[in-house]
């Protein structure tokens, strides 16, 4: 239910506060995992160049921060660059891997001021020294915060992570440290990147596309899974409300009745 701005301040229509305000407090997803897709397509159709998008689509990351904590969410997960992106062309590459500078050098103090605490999963050693750097500091700078997780995936793939686990449990079990009798699903996922994070209640992915894309293979065993034609750019609170509505809809039985 994307309203056009005109009509949010009509009485009529629930404003975002009367909409927070009806989410029930017990039954809000603990983990949402973003696909953040459209910002070139958003781009194209304003004839801008597709870094446009990119751009756009980083305030979109600040509002749905904000809305996310203060509905109480505990981890909020962004895809914001896959092993398979490095694949596009080099300018745009580059621009992307300067948003998550651009991103924290303005945003940072407030996620330091609203207790979020900035993690990452994906290949950091691979990402290019800039970006690191501005990663590393984010995450040294919160890691005293106690409050909601703001996690990028970045420079990410889920393939890639069931591998590397897999690497590392065979290792331990040549080093003695783990017998294969030990290894259950929950001490699988003691070799993610997502160990400490928990599995994703609930995925949104923008821009009508329906697939995985290689995000979080494992942990989304049994997410519950939403969808909008919306672009990321256009992306905004009321999206995440529909998106949170509809989950508390759904009744998850996790293979039960
Ligand atoms: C997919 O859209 C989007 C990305 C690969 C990048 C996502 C990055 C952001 C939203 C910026 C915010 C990032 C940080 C770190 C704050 P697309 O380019 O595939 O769009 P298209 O499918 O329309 O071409």
């Amino acid at each position: 239910m994307v309203k056009p701005f005109f009509f949010r301040n009509h009485p009529a229509v629930p404003s975002l506060e009367e909409r927070i305000e009806k989410i029930k407090k017990e039954n809000v997803p603990a983990h949402v995992a973003i696909i953040m897709d459209g910002n070139g397509r958003w781009a194209k159709k304003r004839s801008l160049p597709r870094v446009a998008g990119h751009h756009e689509g980083m305030k979109v990351v600040r509002k749905i921060t904000i809305i996310a904590d203060k509905l109480n969410i505990k981890v909020l997960t962004l895809y914001a660059f896959s092993t398979e992106n490095w694949k596009r062309p080099k300018k745009e590459v580059e621009y992307l891997m300067k948003l998550p500078e651009e991103f924290l050098g303005i945003y940072l103090p407030e996620l330091v001021e609203k207790n979020v605490r900035v993690q990452m999963i994906g290949d950091f050693d691979s990402l290019p020294p800039h970006t690191r750097r501005a990663v590393r500091k984010a995450m040294e700078d919160t890691k005293d915060n106690d409050g909601m997780i703001l996690n990028f995936a970045l420079n990410y793939g889920g393939r890639s992570e069931i591998l590397s686990a897999v690497k590392g449990i065979v290792r331990d079990v040549n080093l003695g440290k783990l017998s294969l009798d030990q290894l259950d699903e929950e001490r699988f996922s003691s070799y993610l990147m997502t160990h400490q994070l928990g599995d994703p209640d609930l995925l949104i992915r923008t821009s009508g596309e329906l697939r995985l894309s290689n995000f979080m293979l494992w942990q989304m065993a049994y997410t519950e899974f939403w969808f909008t034609d919306a672009y990321w750019p256009d992306f905004d609170e009321h999206c995440f409300l529909d998106a949170l509505e509809e989950y508390q809809k759904r009744s998850r039985r996790f293979g039960g009745i």
